[in-house]
């Protein structure tokens, strides 16, 4: 199963993630995470990374699409993957095609979840995630068991640093101009499958199920 997650910042696109790699047992390829684990660790790529992300804008395609090429064709993506975050913009889009044509695969879904712009920001704004294990959490939709803490593991909980709400509006913005053609060039290509992403996080994972089919 080749699946690409596709929605706005705060659609819910982690979170579902984290079900559907479970389900069909493939590995989950987010660039925002891959960017964020190399801004933590000061590595060459999270220090060009880290002004774009803190303003709320995309990072280059020549940082990121060889990136995520370069993913693609380890071993364990033999499987099929999951990319969350990626493409984000059409050039983006068209360099994966050329990449997947090239080793002879193609995808199989490409999963969009939708929500209104109005309950965007507040969904990432109250966004908590574990600093230990990844787990995310909302201080009101989702909230942990005991405040600041994981219910999986114990870990802290923590917030992204762009998660504030002048970023958040900036991200938003980038995804209506940037992001959201792919809906078309994807429909064009016959493989969207639209999600209802103001529903509870159990009933849009259903829907995203029913809309992969429940084969691996
Ligand atoms: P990235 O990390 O991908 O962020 P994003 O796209 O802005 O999306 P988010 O992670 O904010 O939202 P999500 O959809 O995952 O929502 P979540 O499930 O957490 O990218 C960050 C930055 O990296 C970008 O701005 C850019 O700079 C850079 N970048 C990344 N990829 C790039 C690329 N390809 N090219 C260039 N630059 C790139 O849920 C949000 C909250 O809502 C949580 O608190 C959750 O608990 C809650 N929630 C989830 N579902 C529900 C529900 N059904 N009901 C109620 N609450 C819910
Ligand atoms: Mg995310
Ligand atoms: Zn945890």
């Amino acid at each position: 199963m080749r699946i690409i997650l596709l929605g706005p910042p705060g659609a819910g696109k982690g979170t579902q993630a984290a079900g559907i790699v479970e389900k069909y047992n493939i590995p989950h390829i987010s660039t925002g995470d891959i960017f964020r684990k190399n801004i933590k660790e000061g590595t060459e790529l999270g220090k060009k990374a880290k002004g774009y992300i803190d303003q709320g804008l995309l990072v280059p395609d020549e940082l990121t699409v060889g990136l995520v090429t370069d993913r693609i064709a380890q071993p364990d993506c033999e499987k099929g993957f999951m990319l969350d975050g990626f493409p984000r913009n059409v050039a983006q889009a068209q360099h994966l095609d050329e990449y997947l044509k090239e080793v002879g695969i193609s995808l199989d879904k490409v999963v969009n979840i939708e929500v209104d712009k109005d309950i965007l920001v507040g969904r990432a704004v109250g966004r908590r995630i574990c600093k230990s294990c990844g787990a995310t959490y909302h201080v009101e939709f989702n909230p942990p068991k005991v405040d600041g803490v994981c219910d999986v593991c114990g870990g802290e909980l923590y917030q992204r640093a762009d998660d504030n709400e002048e970023t958040v509006s900036k991200r938003i913005q980038v995804y209506l101009d940037e992001t959201k053609p792919l809906v078309n060039y994807y429909s064009e290509e016959g493989i969207i499958a639209n999600i209802n992403g103001q529903q509870s996080i159990e009933n849009v994972f259903g829907d995203i199920v029913e809309a992969l089919g429940s084969e691996k």
